[in-house]
Order: structure tokens, then C-alpha cells, then sequence
């Protein structure tokens, strides 16, 4: 059993925290026993003026893209011929790979980030280096390598008849490891990925409830192909028509749908990946959130690292709550803390993170907010907007990381 004392901000809801200016947080077998107002009594450490907050939850970040953050290079189709896919080539070498996972797994650390989505490269020995440096860091993840096979270097092509036995296989010798390591089906996009391997993916994670993940609706370029390319009215039919949107499918971007893929979108159940400081740097758009808020549709937060500039996800909270201005909502920095952590995690299947409550797994961080910040607003502001501020400890299950 281990007794801190701390400050404390953790979500209740989307439109409630608690706020504790002085607390003690008593963890043991790794989960949280107790979170209650500092009483006077002896305590292991004193993280204050630390706050702890719930770990955070990034719901869409690319592995293999580590070592190319700040590639300007954009819009997205230049950015990934020009930057991304000459880097992904280099993870065929599974040395390289298991090295870049040391260094993707301690930018995660680092940010706060202890349940993440994560695409890999198209190669699976690479996808399992992240498995295995994941579990012997002791992150969560839900993650799987890229399915593409179509218009992008052959080198990155990966027809169905191998991606999906070989898909088969982590899904076999990962999926669940620990309770820690999910794999997910993560066909790219519409516009590398054919009908017949997103088809085959789809089927591959019914069969084994496995999250999907992909991209949709990026940029109004990557929208005009894909429906040309598939001859439909719109660029959500095409993973309709894959069997891909469903309550268990996490779409990243989601800018330009119409009002009629909305609603069909959140009949479906599926979650949206919002990636707002990607969308700005390769000048995608504005994500519409009160289409998203309006129906009810469950929302999480991703860096979407290399597009993205940052590991830190209340970094991107920030750039979330400036693309709701841009799109005329001023989003509640609570629906924003909620988005960065229980609601991410909920959308995201976990709806046991995220808490800080009694009796669920201790996952947290702590966060360097000024020991003048005394107030709960005064708190929610500096660890949600102050981009100078620093992550200064992760525990998941208890364990520091
Ligand atoms: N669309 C297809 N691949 C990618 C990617 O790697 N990053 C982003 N932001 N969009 C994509
Ligand atoms: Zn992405």
C-alpha cells in the first residue's frame, strides 16, 4: 500500500470534476483504496503542488511516425508521399523497429499517456516490437499495423492473402495480454486500403471483437478520390459498404461529412478520433464538435503524432477547445478533461479508467501546476492550457512508469 498526498482533479462527468487542494490518494494491489481530503496522517511521498489527474487517453497515434514530428509538408497527401510512407519503409527492419518502440513508448510515458490507440507500420514483426516493448513498460495499448495494399509505394503493399493470416497471428499470441494489450484492425484509409482488405479486416475483427480504426474525411482532396475511386455518393458509404462502422470502429478526423453521414455515423455507434492540432498543421479543417456533441456521439482525443505535434493529449484538449471556437462553441474545459480521460477511455471501451475512483485501476499522472493555481477552474486551466507544463510522473496500475 502506498499513501500520497496530492492535489486531485479528476472528472466525474462531462460537465463535473473534483477538485481537492489537499488530498491523500492511497493506492494498493493497484487500485485506488481511498481519495478523500488530506486528514493529518502519514504519507509515503508528497507530490504536491503536483495535481494528479487520471491517465491520460490518446485515441489515435501512429507509431512509426516517432521521428517525424514537425514534417512540413502538408496538405496530407503531399505529407504522407513527401514524409510518411519513405519513413514507414524503414520499419521492414525489425531492429529498427524495436528501437523506435523504446522511444515511442518513453514519449508516451512522458506525456501522460497511459491507454493509447496506436497504427503501426504495414509490417507485422514491427507491431509486435511495440507489443513487446508495451508490456515490459507496462502501458496500455490498442494497436495493430496498418492494412494497405493499394496506391502507395510497393514496398508498403500488403495483399490480404499475407496481412490477414499474419494479422491472425498477433491477434492469436497478443490480443489481451495482461488485460493491457488489445489488437486492433487498422486499414489506413479508403485510398491505400482495397474494398477487398478493408472487407477481409472487417470480418477479421467480428470474428474476434476487435476495435477498427481508420482515417475518414480528412481533406476535401482525399474525399473526391475516395469516392471516385469506389463510385460512391459518399466517402462514409465506402466503409459501409467494407462492414467497417459499427460501435466498435474509432474514426480519426471526421471534418468534412455531411449532415446525412452524421446521423448515419452515430446510428452506427462509432466513436470519433479528434485530432485538432493535426488538422491545423496540415491545414485539413475544423472538425464540426457540436455536430458531434449534438448527437450524442462518443468523442476522444488523439495526437495523431506525426501529423500532430505533440504527445501531450491536454495539449491537443487545448487545440480542442480553440477548434470549438472556430466552429462557434466555447467548449467547458470539464467536457475537455472528461474527453482527455474517462470519456476517451469509455469511448474507447475502458469505461473503467479514467476515475481516480475507488475500488478502479490507478492510473494517473501528476502534472506541474504553480502552487498558486487554488481554485478548481484556476487548476483545470493550467493543466489543460499551459503548454509549458510539464507531466512529472505516470503510474498505471499502480506502478510507476
Ligand atoms: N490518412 C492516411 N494515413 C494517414 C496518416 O498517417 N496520418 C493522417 N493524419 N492521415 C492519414
Ligand atoms: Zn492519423
Amino acid at each position: 500500500m502506498t499513501t500520497y498526498r496530492a492535489r486531485v482533479l479528476a472528472p466525474v462527468s462531462s460537465s463535473e470534476v473534483r477538485w481537492l487542494n489537499d488530498a491523500v490518494v492511497v493506492v494498493d494491489g493497484g487500485r485506488f483504496v481511498e481519495v478523500a481530503a488530506f486528514d493529518g496522517r502519514d504519507v509515503d511521498e508528497d507530490l504536491r503542488p503536483a495535481v494528479v489527474v487520471p491517465g491520460f487517453v490518446d485515441s489515435h497515434v501512429h507509431f512509426p511516425q516517432t521521428r517525424i514530428v514537425g514534417a512540413a509538408t502538408g496538405p496530407l497527401l503531399e505529407w504522407l508521399a513527401k514524409s510518411t510512407f519513405p519513413e514507414e519503409q524503414r520499419f521492414a527492419d525489425p531492429a529498427f523497429a524495436a528501437q523506435i518502440a523504446t522511444v515511442f513508448c518513453d514519449r508516451l510515458v512522458q506525456a501522460g499517456t497511459t491507454l493509447a490507440m496506436v497504427y503501426g507500420s504495414v509490417h507485422p514483426a514491427a507491431c509486435e516490437a511495440l507489443y513487446a516493448e508495451v508490456e515490459r513498460r507496462g502501458l496500455r495499448v490498442i494497436a495493430g499495423p496498418v492494412l494497405m495494399d493499394r496506391d502507395c509505394p510497393d514496398a508498403l503493399k500488403f495483399p490480404a492473402e499475407q496481412a490477414i493470416p499474419a494479422l491472425r497471428d498477433l491477434v492469436e499470441r497478443w490480443h489481451g495480454r495482461d488485460g493491457r494489450i488489445e489488437v486492433a484492425v487498422v486499414p489506413r484509409f479508403a485510398l491505400s486500403t482495397s474494398m477487398a482488405l478493408m472487407t477481409a479486416g472487417g470480418e477479421l475483427a467480428r470474428e474476434h471483437g476487435l476495435w477498427v480504426t481508420t482515417h475518414l474525411s480528412e481533406n476535401p482532396i482525399e474525399c473526391q478520390v475516395a469516392c471516385d475511386m469506389y463510385g460512391t455518393a459518399d466517402y462514409l458509404e465506402v466503409y459501409e459498404q467494407a462492414g467497417l462502422l459499427h460501435e466498435r470502429s474509432v474514426y480519426a478526423h471526421c471534418i468534412h461529412l455531411s449532415d446525412a453521414e452524421w446521423d448515419r455515423f452515430a446510428a452506427a455507434g462509432a466513436v470519433v478520433a479528434h485530432c485538432p492540432d493535426s488538422n491545423f498543421f496540415l491545414g485539413s479543417g475544423n472538425m464540426p464538435t457540436g455536430k458531434v456533441r449534438e448527437r450524442g456521439i462518443p468523442l476522444a482525443l488523439g495526437t495523431d503524432i506525426a501529423a500532430g505535434r505533440s504527445f501531450r493529449v491536454p495539449r491537443i484538449a487545448s487545440s480542442a477547445y480553440d477548434n470549438g471556437l472556430w466552429t462557434g462553441l466555447t467548449l467547458d474545459p470539464r467536457e475537455l478533461l472528461w474527453w482527455a480521460t474517462a470519456g476517451g477511455a469509455a469511448a474507447l471501451g475502458h469505461p473503467e479508467l479514467g476515475k481516480l475512483e475507488v475500488g478502479g485501476e490507478a492510473d494517473f499522472v501528476t502534472v506541474d501546476v504553480p502552487e498558486w493555481a487554488e481554485t478548481e477552474d484556476e487548476a483545470l486551466g493550467w493543466v489543460l492550457f499551459d503548454h509549458d507544463a510539464r507531466c512529472t510522473g505516470t503510474w498505471v496500475r499502480g506502478q510507476r512508469l
